[in-house]
C-alpha cells in the first residue's frame, strides 16, 4: 500500500520542531538585543560630548553668557509712543515716558516722515526737544518715538575723501558704503590730563609765515582770528593740501552753500581731497545741526587718532557754530549775557576744545577759525577761544589791503608751545626777524615821510635794509609747497648775519 502522502501546514511544521522558545523568552531576548544597542549607542554619546567639551573653551563660554544678559538687559521688549503737545519755532513739547537729555527722537509727520529731533530740556512732565531740521508736517499729536541713544555716525577710512552732514550722511551725491563701521557718539569725553603726552614734536603746515614765527606743535590747538573777507579759508585750503598731516578733517559750519564746492575744488583740490573728511553745515540750516557739525568733526577726528594717525582738524567757523549755540540756548529760554550769548555755551565751548590734543594713541592737532564781527578784538567768542588754545594767529585787514598774502599780523600772533618745541637757531632767527619788523613798525611813520635820516640807528638801517627780504619770505602764493626744513633752513640764513 503507497504511503499516504500528507502535506502538513506551516505552523502545524512549526509546533512540531524541537526547538522552540517559549513566547516570554522571545520578548526577554529582543529586549536584551536591544539595550545592547542602546548602551553602546549611550557610551559613544558621553565619549562624544566629553569629546567635544575638551575642545571647548569654557572662559569663552562665560564670556558669551554674559555678552547674551548684557544684550537682554538692553534690549528693550516694548516700546513707548509719546505725542507732541506744543511746537513753537523748533522747540517741540513732548510727553514720553523714559527720556533722557540727549536722546534722538523721531516724530513722525502726518505723511508718515520721520524728523530727527534732540531732548534738549524737561519742563514739568513734558521734555523740550529741538528738531534737528525743519518740522514741517509735524501737528499736535504727532506720535514721538525715542532711540533712548545720542546721535551716532559711522566713522571709518571709508569717509576719507568724502563730503558728510553733522548727522553722517553723505552730501556729495555719491552712497556711503558703511561696511565694518565702528558707530560713533558724536559727543565723548576728552582724554584725561595725565593721559595727554607731551607735545615734542614740530606740525608742518606748509605756510612760511606759520611754520617760521608761530611753529606749530603736533597736538596743538591754535585760533585763526579774523574779520570777513581777509583769507581764513583760502588759508585753511593751503594748510589743508600741504601740511603733513595723515588725515585732514573739516568742518564748514555756516559757510554759504557756494563756497562749500569752491572751498572743496580750488582751496582742497584733488590732492587735499584725498586725505581730507569735510563735514559740513551750511548758514541756511537750523541752529542745532550747525552746531552739531563741531562735534561730528571731532568725533571723525578721534577715530582717526584712535588708529594711531596724525590728525589735523581744521574749523570755518568757531564763531558761526557758537552763534548756533545762541540760537539754541534762547529758544529753550536761557537768559542771554554778553552779546546775547547763553552762558552755557562757554562751557560748550570749552569742552568741544579740549577733546583735540595728544592722546597715547595718535595726535588731533587742531586750528579754530573765529569770526572777529567788525574786527572787534573784545567779541566775547575771540576772547574765550583765546584763552582755550594754545596760540593765537590774527589776520589783518591792513595787511591784506597790500596785497599781502597770507595776510598774518606776524608780531600779533604767537604760539604757546614754540619755545618748547623749536631748536635754539631757529628761536633765534625767528626772535631777530619779528625784533626788526617791530623796529621798523614803530618808525614806518617818520621813514614814509622821509623824516628819518640813515646812519642815525644802525639798527633801524639793518631793518630798513631786511625788510623787503622779511616781506618776500613771508608772502607766499596758494600754490606753493614749503617744507618745515626749507623754512627754517632759508630763515636761519637770512637772519645769520644780523646782530640786534
Ligand atoms: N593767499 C592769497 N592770495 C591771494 N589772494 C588771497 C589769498 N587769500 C585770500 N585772498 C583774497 O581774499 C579773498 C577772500 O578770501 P577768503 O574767502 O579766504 O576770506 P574769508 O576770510 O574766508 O572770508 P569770509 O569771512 O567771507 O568767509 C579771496 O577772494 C582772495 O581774493
Ligand atoms: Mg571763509
Amino acid at each position: 500500500m503507497q504511503p499516504r502522502l500528507e502535506c502538513q501546514p506551516l505552523n502545524k511544521a512549526k509546533r512540531n520542531c524541537p526547538f522552540r522558545f517559549h513566547k516570554n523568552t522571545k520578548i526577554f531576548l529582543s529586549q536584551v538585543y536591544l539595550k545592547k544597542y542602546f548602551y553602546i549607542f549611550a557610551y559613544y554619546k558621553v565619549y562624544h560630548y566629553n569629546f567635544i567639551m575638551n575642545q571647548i573653551d569654557t572662559g569663552n563660554l562665560t564670556e558669551l553668557k554674559n555678552k547674551v544678559k548684557e544684550k537682554l538687559n538692553e534690549t528693550q521688549l516694548f516700546k513707548f509712543k509719546g505725542t507732541v503737545s506744543k511746537l513753537l519755532g523748533l522747540t517741540v513739547e513732548v510727553k514720553l515716558p523714559g527720556l533722557k537729555i540727549g536722546d534722538l527722537c523721531f516724530i513722525e509727520t502726518y505723511d508718515g516722515r520721520q524728523k530727527p529731533a534732540e531732548v534738549q530740556a524737561f519742563k514739568g512732565e513734558v521734555a523740550q526737544l529741538l528738531l534737528l531740521y525743519d518740522g514741517e508736517g509735524i501737528g499736535q499729536g504727532s506720535l514721538v518715538t525715542s532711540t533712548g541713544k545720542p546721535i551716532i555716525i559711522p566713522v571709518g577710512d571709508f569717509l576719507l575723501g568724502r563730503l558728510i552732514n553733522p548727522m553722517g550722511d553723505p552730501i556729495d551725491g555719491r552712497p556711503l558704503d558703511t561696511t565694518g563701521a565702528q558707530w560713533r557718539p558724536i559727543e565723548g569725553p576728552p582724554p584725561g590730563p595725565f593721559e595727554r603726552p607731551i607735545i615734542t614734536e614740530m606740525f608742518s603746515t606748509g605756510v612760511r609765515a606759520i611754520d617760521s614765527c608761530m611753529t606749530m606743535g603736533c597736538g596743538q590747538r591754535l585760533g585763526l582770528f579774523a574779520g570777513s573777507g581777509v583769507g581764513k579759508s583760502t588759508l585753511l585750503g593751503m594748510i589743508a593740501r600741504n601740511s603733513d598731516a595723515d588725515v585732514n578733517v573739516v568742518a564748514l559750519i555756516g559757510e554759504r552753500g557756494r563756497e562749500v564746492k569752491e572751498f572743496v575744488e580750488d582751496a582742497l583740490g584733488e590732492k587735499g581731497m584725498a586725505k581730507s573728511v569735510l563735514v559740513c553745515s551750511t548758514g541756511d540750516q537750523p541752529p542745532l545741526i550747525r552746531q552739531k557739525a563741531l562735534l561730528t568733526a571731532t568725533a571723525v577726528c578721534e577715530y582717526f587718532r584712535d588708529q594711531g594717525k596724525k590728525v589735523f582738524l581744521m574749523t570755518d567757523t568757531v564763531t558761526r557754530c557758537a552763534m548756533a549755540g545762541r540760537e539754541v540756548g534762547l529758544s529753550l529760554g536761557e537768559p542771554p549775557t554778553m552779546k546775547g550769548y547763553p552762558p552755557s555755551i562757554f562751557s560748550w565751548l570749552q569742552k568741544v576744545l579740549e577733546r583735540a590734543g595728544n592722546s597715547p594713541k595718535g595726535s588731533i592737532t587742531a586750528l579754530y577759525t573765529v569770526l572777529m564781527e567788525g574786527d572787534d578784538i573784545s567779541d566775547p567768542i575771540v576772547d574765550i577761544v583765546r584763552g582755550i588754545v594754545d596760540g593765537h594767529i590774527f589776520l589783518s585787514r591792513k595787511v591784506a589791503e597790500m596785497n599781502h598774502y597770507p595776510a598774518i599780523d606776524v608780531l600779533g600772533s604767537i604760539s604757546r608751545l614754540m619755545s618748547a618745541i623749536a631748536t635754539p637757531e631757529h628761536k633765534s632767527a625767528a626772535g631777530k626777524m619779528r625784533a626788526l619788523m617791530a623796529l621798523y613798525r614803530e618808525n614806518k611813520d617818520l621813514i614814509d615821510v622821509g623824516m628819518y635820516q640813515p646812519g642815525t640807528n644802525p639798527r633801524l638801517d639793518t631793518a630798513i635794509d631786511m625788510m623787503p627780504k622779511i616781506n618776500a619770505f613771508l608772502q607766499q602764493r596758494t600754490t606753493d609747497i614749503v617744507s618745515m626744513d626749507t623754512t627754517i633752513n632759508t630763515l636761519v640764513d637770512m637772519m645769520k648775519d644780523v646782530e640786534i
